[in-house]
């Protein structure tokens, strides 16, 4: 029997996305992205001297990432306070907008982005890293690129995008593989690859082009939403 997806989605069709710029007056920059019931809000502080100053680089700036799950985004409330799991997400995050943030432009200073998850319900690292790269757009920090991130996962043997918690947890059949990724706007590098689960490589390159392009469709609504700000 073939797997049908749960919301009864296409097997390459994301959830509803919801993006928006500006949800945090005070930051230098912010924005909230949706994938469903999936929601992110990042804020970013900076660029701003770094304190304390051993921690300066004079070549460029230090970009630090905080991703933290509410303790009501998720059924079972969880204990506030960073995990393992926001460690390891947190630092993925860092990696993938890294490539993107001209840090050379600002010797000696920090880009703080803080991503809170409001809603949990899968991919929330992916949403994390669309709310994070639209928030340093708003901020006005100097980006060669956007970053646009989508989950691909195999469900029993279906390849399908933008996975949900059911999906993500489903056990029968073959199981379930989880393959976040964030591709760069124009030059289309990949910036996060992770894989939980077992895929084979032939399978693996069909759900990175598959996630291609997923993500140019969170681009495309990444950019709407900037560009309301204009307006
Ligand atoms: O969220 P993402 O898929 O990026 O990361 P994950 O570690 O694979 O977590 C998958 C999902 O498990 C989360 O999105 C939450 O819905 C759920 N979760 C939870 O319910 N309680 C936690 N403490 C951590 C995750």
């Amino acid at each position: 029997m073939v797997y049908k997806r749960v919301d009864g989605r296409a097997f390459d069709e994301m959830r509803e996305i919801k993006a928006e710029v500006g949800v945090v007056p005070r930051a230098f920059g912010s924005a909230r992205f949706s994938f469903g019931s999936t929601t992110a809000i990042a804020a970013v502080y900076g660029p701003r001297q770094l304190h304390p100053q051993h921690l300066q680089d004079p070549q460029k700036a230090l970009l630090r990432c905080y991703y933290d799950l509410a303790s009501f985004s998720v059924a079972e409330r969880k204990k506030p306070g960073p995990t393992r799991r926001s460690y390891e997400i947190s630092k993925v995050t860092e990696w993938a907008l890294a490539p993107v943030v001209m840090l050379e432009n600002f010797p000696n200073a920090v880009i703080d982005v803080f991503i809170i998850i409001t809603q949990a319900d899968a991919s929330t690292r992916c949403a994390g890293i669309n709310a994070a790269a639209l928030a340093l757009a708003h901020a006005g920090v100097p980006m060669k690129e956007l970053v646009s991130s989508v989950s691909v996962g195999k469900i029993d043997k279906q390849l399908v995008v933008d996975v949900c918690k059911e999906e993500e947890s489903y056990e029968e059949g073959e199981g379930a593989t989880d393959i976040p990724m964030a591709f760069l706007s124009e030059s289309g590098k990949i910036s996060l690859l992770q894989l939980d689960g077992k895929i084979s490589p032939e399978e693996l390159k069909k759900a990175i082009a598959l996630g291609k392009k997923a993500a140019k469709k969170v681009y495309q609504e990444q950019i709407k939403a900037l560009k309301k700000v204009k307006e």
